[in-house]
């Protein structure tokens, strides 16, 4: 059997590995990876590569940056090239950005089966391009791995045959779980000389990062937070080109502004951050496994478990609201919480079992 993941962009990127290290201990099995090239800096993809034990891409599209349709456009174009000379019994497409829809859509034209990995999340917002990305993946899925028991009840509602779907649990947790002892100790003293407690901020949604005005209010909410507790901003490419514009207020404020930084650094500073907030979405699963205090800034979240069984709290973008959860955290009462169900490690083994057992 020959099987085809692909690959763009860096929340694709953890979610693969598990998955390609498991099937590699299979006999029988080809593999191939294929990098899109949606990121590209060599901090937004190289350092993962290296760090999540990746293998070499077979092809790399070098698609990079571009308006929603060109950049899928091109994506559909370079993959379809591909998997016409290759020809794979199933392509595996990971999460919910660009060339995750964009891979999925060459593959049911192809005729080419087609499985999707973290499928049945959804936050119910069409605004959102990544909601576009998850309804139209899911629907033209012909195998769909759930992380949640909330994905199964969404897809049945979407009308997807209960016999292509398999709740195996979430991806991300195995690359967590491997990974962790080699998260480096004391990063934020040795690296951002900060002793005790700090907080983690990661943004680059474009319903907050793209209007510089909200920025803006976001930006000031974090200088009044960093008068209490100093941060660590690791600022997403998306970001910087309109966070300039709050240069003035950070000269006055406790916020380290840094440049994107790989998963083991980053996995660090989330282990021992006194609370983290955050618009991603695999920050808000990554911090309920390991327990941490989690503000989401967004209205909705497309993973509800991580608020009802972990340790996330949507503050939408109130930050009257952000800042009395901090307050909360910071007078020793944060909202607690559990992992849930087959969040163990394990779910790249199930994948690798379903796959096998199909053929
Ligand atoms: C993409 C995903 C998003 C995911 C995020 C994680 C989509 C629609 N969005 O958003 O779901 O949470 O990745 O990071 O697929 N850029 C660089 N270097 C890079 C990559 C991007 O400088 O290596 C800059 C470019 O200016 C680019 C911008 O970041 O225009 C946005 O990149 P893009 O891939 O369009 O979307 P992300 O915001 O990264």
């Amino acid at each position: 059997m020959h099987i085809v993941h692909i690959v763009g962009a860096r929340p694709n990127f953890m979610k693969a590995a598990p998955v390609i290290a498991t099937l590699a201990d299979h006999e029988g099995i080809e593999q191939s990876l294929v990098h899109t090239g949606q990121h590209y800096d060599a901090n937004m993809s190289d350092i993962f590569f290296q760090q999540l034990g990746l293998p070499e891409p077979e092809a790399n599209l070098n698609v990079g940056s571009g308006s929603h349709a060109i950049q899928t456009a091109q994506i559909m174009i370079r993959c379809e090239e591909f998997l016409l000379a290759r020809r794979p019994d199933i392509v595996l497409v990971y999460g919910d950005v660009n060339s995750t829809v964009a891979a999925a859509l060459v593959c049911a034209k192809l005729l080419i089966r087609v499985g999707h990995v973290e499928a049945g999340l959804r936050s119910f917002d069409r605004t959102m391009p990544e909601e576009i990305n998850r309804l139209l993946t899911d629907q033209m899925a012909d195998v769909l791995f759930t992380p949640s028991e909330d994905g199964n009840t969404n897809l049945a509602h979407e009308g997807i045959a209960s016999d292509k779907i398999y709740l195996v649990g979430n991806v991300m947790v195995d690359t967590l779980v491997r990974l962790l002892p080699l998260a480096p100790e004391n990063i934020q003293r040795t690296r951002f000389g900060i002793e005790g407690a700090y907080g983690l901020v990661t943004l680059h949604r474009p319903s907050n990062v793209d209007h510089p005005t909200l920025l803006e209010h976001i930006f000031a909410a974090l200088v009044e937070i960093s008068q209490s507790i100093p941060i660590i901003f690791p600022v997403h490419p998306r970001t910087r080109q309109y966070l300039k514009t709050c240069s003035e207020q950070h000269r006055k404020s406790n916020i380290h502004l840094v440049e994107p930084l790989g998963y083991l650094d980053f996995l660090a500073l989330q282990r021992q951050a006194m609370l983290v907030i955050t618009d991603s979405g695999g920050i808000q699963e990554e911090t309920t496994f390991l327990g941490i205090p989690c503000l989401t800034v967004r209205k909705n979240t497309e993973r509800p478990v991580t608020v009802t069984i972990g340790t996330n709290v949507l503050v939408g973008q109130d930050m009257e609201h952000l800042k009395g959860a901090v307050d909360s955290i910071l007078s020793g009462r944060p909202k607690t919480g559990a992992i849930p169900p087959l969040w163990d490690g394990k779910a790249s083994e199930r994948i690798a079992e379903v796959l096998v057992r199909l053929g």
